[in-house]
Parts: structure tokens; sequence; C-alpha cells
């Protein structure tokens, strides 16, 4: 894994963006897997002026949903295709035809197997955007999952729901279960990134640079893979020994 430093939640925003933008015009047709949640926001946002002023670009790239809520509905306003629609892909102008995503009402066995096969049918997913978890948690890979896991339901761990109450009002308003892209899914991934902002990510970080690498801590399985990249910024790197990081 290597670390791109970012000064600030805006400047991540930017160079994120040029990642995603560098994996789109080397493979126009990519398949990507964008997390929700509040730190891709300003990716977001810079991605859809892109999309505003090069629609082209975006025209033969396709998206699949990295995790969604599981037994809601499909209009529920907590989905997180509806997050993802919001920040991005309305704002960007891409086409829903373009989009797989998780239906949250489907039998799971079936819905998780659908998503696994439109991956492989596409030739493998060629981005993963990730966000992490106060947890260590990527997608709704909760510690514990197996670094060979792939595309299921899970339960939401206690602190994922604590934290994902901010979202939605209250912890009674979130929902119990998810749906998420395995981490052996995602490990086969051509290039992944994972994003972290903020102090309130400075001890997660810490502890995913210095600590062992085990299913304890989700996330780490990224140290292992040489196609992935840490991009923090300062505060999320605040705790993190000066020696690690240069
Ligand atoms: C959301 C997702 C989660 C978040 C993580 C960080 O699709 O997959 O793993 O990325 O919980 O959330 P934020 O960015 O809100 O701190």
């Amino acid at each position: 894994m290597r670390l791109i430093e970012a000064e600030d939640h805006e400047d991540l925003g930017r160079k994120a963006r040029d990642v995603v933008i560098g994996v789109l015009r080397t493979r126009p047709a990519s398949l990507m897997a964008l997390a929700t949640g509040n730190t891709p926001v300003p990716m977001f946002r810079e991605l859809a002026a892109v999309a505003r002023t090069d629609p082209l670009l975006f025209q033969q790239a396709r998206f699949v949903t990295l995790d969604e809520y599981a037994d809601i509905t499909s209009d529920d306003r907590r989905r997180l295709l509806s997050w993802l629609n919001r920040e991005f892909t309305s704002p960007a102008g891409i086409d829903q035809q373009h989009i797989i995503a998780f239906e949250p009402r489907a039998d799971h066995l079936i819905e998780c197997a659908r998503i696994e096969d439109a991956i492989a049918e596409h030739g493998g997913l060629d981005l993963v955007v990730l966000g992490l978890g106060p947890n260590g948690h990527i997608g709704f890979n909760e510690p514990g999952s197996s670094f060979a896991s792939r595309t299921r339901k899970v339960a939401l761990a206690a602190e994922s729901i604590r934290s994902n109450a901010s979202y939605w009002g209250s912890e009674a308003d979130v929902p119990r279960n998810g749906l998420t892209l395995g981490i052996g899914t995602l490990r086969e991934a051509r290039s992944i990134l994972l994003l972290a902002s903020g102090a309130s990510k400075a001890a997660i970080v810490a502890r995913l640079m210095q600590g062992p690498v085990g299913e304890a801590l989700p996330a780490s399985v990224l140290r292992l893979c040489t196609k992935a990249i840490l991009l923090a910024d300062h505060a999320a790197l605040s705790e993190v020994d000066h020696l690690i990081r240069s």
C-alpha cells in the first residue's frame, strides 16, 4: 500500500479525482465501485465538475455500488444508492442504466451472486474507492470478515451503527444489516484507493499503518496489496509516527 498525503478534505477530493480520472483515461470502459459516506463527497463534487465539462469521458464507464443497507425498501430515504445519485451520478449526468446497484429487498443470496456475476462479466473491477470506518471496516466488511470473503449479507457492527447514526438521526434509524462487496472481491480490483479524512480517523489510520495486518482490522488487508493507495489528509495522519510517513 502506497501513501499519498493531502492537505485537507478539499485537497483530498482533488487528488482522489485525479486518480479516478487517470483510470478512466487509461480505460474509458472502466468498472468502478464507489463508497458513499462523507469522505468521498469533495471527490464526487470534483468529478461531477469534470463530467459537466467533458461528458464523453464518463460515457463508457460503469459503476457498481460498494454496499447497501439490507431489508429496506427500494425507495427508502437511507438507500446508499440515493446518496451516490445525489452526490455524484445525478450532478455528473450519469445514466442510471450504467449503475449496477444492490436491490435491498431481493433475496440476498441471489442478489449477491448477481453482483459478483456482473463484475465478472465486465472482466473485473478496474477501480475501487473505499472509505475507512472508525473500526477499520471497508464497505460493510466489519472486523472479523475473512480476507477471502465474497459479496454477501452482513450484520453491522455496533461501532458502525453508532457512526452511521450521524447520517440518519439516531442509532435506532440505522438498519442492522447490509450487503457488501467482499474483501476477496475488492482485492481483485486492478486499483484500490482508500480515503481517510479528518481527526476522527486519526486513531484508526495509525492502527492501520502501524498495527498488525489481520482480520480484526479489515482495511489492513490493503497493506498486502501493492496496487492499493491510502490517500489521507494531515488530520487523519496526525497520529502516525513520522518515520513511517516519510
Ligand atoms: C459507505 C461505506 C463505508 C464508509 C465508512 C466511512 O459506502 O462503504 O465503509 O466508507 O464508514 O464513512 P465516512 O466517509 O462517512 O466517514
